[in-house]
């Protein structure tokens, strides 16, 4: 598969290591499937309870092999016991996570100089590794790595925009950003757009983020020295969907290659995400069956993800301006996450009365709804959607125009990314608190859905579509080829 047939190169032996989150997990383990399907081994290293809530990786189609490595966490003072994954915890315990994840280090170097010692007589995933993947989390691998000589690339599941964002620490030594208008505009080595900013609300989350947290390692500090360290660094996206300059720019300001390994899309069919351990039933998902009754393109879907920081109020004005913008939608509906609601439980989550109002046109589905096989279906018209990459990079795959509404990290950046290609709609918000109404929600909605210039930006969404997929549909797999072509070259 990986073309050249002249010069055939030894199957790899690649360790993968994602940070203990399901939205990290699943393109880790999407990247390890299609090395697989290449004839790769892989070892894929977690925790036991994250190892046993994956998705099963069918063998039928790989050549080659991803075997789990189930690594136990280490108990932290303060973390519930079984909580291995952010999915598990409140927002203010990740850190916590973090410390645990820390104590990995001994393990892990236990397990690599194991690895490294096996002679590679009983098959591929007993040789040596030529390649640790890992994470922005993992600080501490590569020295470990270093000492069996094993090369390190980082695998960043974001875009690349957001990483040149937040620039090298040459970059914040040379052009320190401080206060929350410094972190609005893109920096100035980033020769960008003025559409491409952030809000001052996601501005002051950024500002908060790169500042140094005396708890522990802070996010900007894990990436650096993780980065610093890396011999690849790889990006989960592709050239076509984000700014022109991005990739040669990565190179450049992090003196190293930087790879797309393309958008690491899982088949519809195999949709089994967000570590509910769910497989594909055998009963066809009531989302799935509410919208096989609905009019071609013609339902919004409505998801904000699992950890966007959505409270109660916003959940009621996002309701309220479903109702009043009168189209019809299916809501992957999920609990807000506290801060500014009542946080007691007792509050209704929808509006009183709204189900009974929306009834026939509007569906709420408080389970676990399969998200690609949704955004697959004929009926799906329009997405509205938070803006993680994941997310908006299942959405560009089929074409949908997006009404978005961002919350945290690039959620706001890859929302301006998606309305200077004119695919998509942002709910206005409001400058000071960062807050929106129904009238916000339901003017974007109508703009996208219902109004002429929605048709445009339909267009728009089959046009990007079929530059990200390619004319014959394989483009994202030719990403993981050069990928694959770049880890032998540098290993
Ligand atoms: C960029 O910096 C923010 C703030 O520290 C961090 O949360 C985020 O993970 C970083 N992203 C990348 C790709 O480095
Ligand atoms: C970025 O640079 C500023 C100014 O030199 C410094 O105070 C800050 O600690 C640096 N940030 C990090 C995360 O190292
Ligand atoms: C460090 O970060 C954690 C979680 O983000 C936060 O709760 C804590 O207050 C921060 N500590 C400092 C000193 O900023």
């Amino acid at each position: 598969m990986a073309g050249d047939e002249q010069q055939q190169q030894a199957p790899l032996h690649v360790v993968v290591f994602p940070w203990l989150a399901f939205g990290h997990l699943i393109p880790f383990l999407e990247l390890s499937k299609r090395l697989a399907a290449r004839g790769h081994a892989v070892t894929f290293v977690s925790t036991p309870r994250n190892v046993a809530r994956l998705p099963p990786v069918p063998a039928a189609g790989l050549s080659g092999q991803v075997r789990m490595v189930a690594l136990p966490l280490p108990a932290v003072d303060g973390l519930p016991e079984g909580a291995e994954s952010t999915a598990d915890l409140p927002p203010e315990k990740v850190e916590l996570l973090k410390a645990a994840f820390d104590g990995l280090a001994a393990p892990f170097a236990d397990f690599l100089a194991a690895a490294c010692s096996a002679d590679g007589r009983s098959g591929e995933l007993e040789r040596r590794p030529d390649w640790v993947v890992l994470d922005f989390a993992h600080h501490w691998l590569c020295p470990i790595a270093d000492q069996h000589q094993v090369p390190c690339a980082m695998f960043l599941i974001v875009t690349g925009t957001m990483l040149a964002y937040n620039g090298s620490r040459r970059e914040n030594a040379s052009h320190p950003r401080v206060t929350v208008d410094d972190f609005m505009p893109m920096p100035r080595w980033f020769p960008s757009p003025p559409s491409l900013a952030f809000r001052r609300q996601e501005a002051a989350w950024m500002a908060a983020a790169f500042r140094p947290n005396a708890s522990g390692v802070s996010d900007i500090e894990r990436t650096w020295r993780t980065e610093e360290r890396c011999r690849l660094l790889v990006f989960r996206s592709c050239p076509e969907a984000e700014p022109r300059t991005v990739f040669p720019l990565l190179a450049e300001l992090f003196g190293k290659p930087a790879v797309p390994a393309g958008l690491l899309l899982p088949e519809p069919e195999e949709d089994a995400r967000d570590g509910g351990g769910h497989s594909n039933a055998v009963a066809r998902p009531g989302a799935l069956q509410w919208l096989d009754g609905q009019p071609p393109r013609s339902v919004l879907y409505v998801a904000l993800g699992s950890e966007a920081p959505v409270t109660a109020a916003s959940v009621h004005e996002l309701a309220l301006g479903l109702e009043l913008s009168g189209v019809r939608f299916l809501w992957a509906l999920r609990p807000p996450s506290g801060g500014g609601g009542t946080g007691t439980g007792e509050q209704p989550l929808l509006p009183e009365g709204f189900e009974e109002r929306t009834r026939g046109r509007g569906a709420a589905c408080m389970g676990w709804v399969p998200q690609v096989r949704v955004l697959a279906h004929a009926a799906v018209g329009a997405f509205l959607t938070h803006c993680g990459w994941g997310s908006v990079a299942e959405s560009l795959r089929f074409g949908h125009p997006l009404v978005m509404l961002p919350f945290v990290v690039d959620q706001g950046l890859i929302a301006r990314m998606m309305s200077e290609r004119g695919v998509g709609v942002e709910v206005a918000r409001r400058d000071d608190d960062g807050g929106f109404s129904r009238d916000d929600v339901a003017a974007a909605v109508t703009r996208v859905m219902v109004e002429e210039e929605g048709k445009e930006l339909a267009l728009n969404a089959k046009r990007l579509r079929e530059l990200v997929v390619g004319d014959d549909g394989g483009r994202q797999e030719r990403y993981v080829d050069e990928l694959v072509e770049c880890l032998q070259r540098h290993s």
